[in-house]
């Protein structure tokens, strides 16, 4: 397994790697407010106030829905406390209105634009973390016989920069799809990955984002049970996948991707955020 749970002292989880090197330039370009988008239990806005918030800098968050468990209504209430102002977004279709709503609102409100940080951080300049990483795995998946590394998808940018690393590797790099087909696909994650493409394995999606069954909810509590804390949106399946794979033969790197540190910060969810929670 990489772990990546400690990856940061303030928020720990795959976000970091993307966000050194997207909050260093959104610093150098003289930003003081960051825009972005996640669900209402996002990991990525999370991490993004709270590292903004160390370098100076405000996060503005575009809010939509997604099913409710006690780990997304705790980030809900996290994400009420770090950021500096939200839109609550009830349907994806209203985000083409509701997102220059509140670029328009942040302009008024503070004289300059914002930084727009893309869902996920999967930027190529974020993606640009995970290609360290597969790089650094490299001689490390070699000497083990490694032949496949195992990461959830969600908006593609760690299983890209990992793919876009290891190419030419011989190491399959397996993205486990945690979103639609329409958000996660081969073409998205090629032109991240500069066409190096990870193999997408969607036998773990549940029909929506967030959603999750069982066999999930099995997985959350053996690993639970095992010392690992996952959940259910991305690392119950991914971590699922991975023991899947790996009972049938190859050798496997399950690579950990949600934080293991949590920020003392939460306020009581305002009924427009408590609405997303579903
Ligand atoms: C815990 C966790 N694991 C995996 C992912 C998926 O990473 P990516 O968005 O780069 O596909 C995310 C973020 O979306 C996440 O929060």
């Amino acid at each position: 397994m990489l772990d990546e749970s400690g990856a940061g002292a303030l928020y720990g989880g795959n976000k970091v790697r993307k966000l050194e090197r997207i909050l260093a330039d959104a610093r150098d370009r003289g930003h003081r407010d960051l825009i972005t988008l996640g669900a209402i239990g996002s990991h990525h806005v999370i991490a993004t106030a709270l590292y903004a918030r160390e370098l100076g800098m405000r996060t503005h968050a575009l809010l939509v829905a997604q099913p409710d468990t006690p780990h997304v209504r705790a980030n809900a209430g996290r994400i009420a406390a770090l950021c500096a102002s939200y839109t609550a977004v009830p349907s994806r279709a209203e985000l083409p209105v509701r997102g220059p709503e509140a670029w328009a609102r942040i302009v008024a409100e503070t004289g300059t634009t914002p930084y727009r940080i893309p869902a996920g951080g999967s930027s190529s300049l974020g993606t640009l973390g995970w290609v360290d990483v597969g790089q650094q795995l490299r001689a490390w998946c070699t000497a083990r016989g490694i032949d496949c590394v195992v990461v959830a998808a969600g908006s593609g940018g760690t299983a890209a920069g990992l793919a876009a690393g290891l190419r030419g590797s011989g190491v399959e790099v397996v993205g486990v799809r945690v979103a639609p087909r329409v958000l996660i696909n081969r073409a998205r994650l090629g032109a991240l990955a500069g066409g190096a493409l990870p193999t997408i394995d969607g036998s773990w999606y549940c029909g929506g984002y967030g959603r999750y069954d069982a066999r999930v909810e099995r997985v959350v509590q053996a690993s639970r049970d095992a010392g690992l804390v996952t959940e259910t949106t991305y690392t119950g399946k991914s971590l699922g996948a991975a023991l899947e794979r790996a009972r049938a033969g190859p050798r496997v790197l399950y690579v950990h991707t949600l934080s293991g540190v949590e920020p003392g910060e939460s306020a009581p969810l305002p009924t427009d955020l408590e609405a997303l929670l579903r």
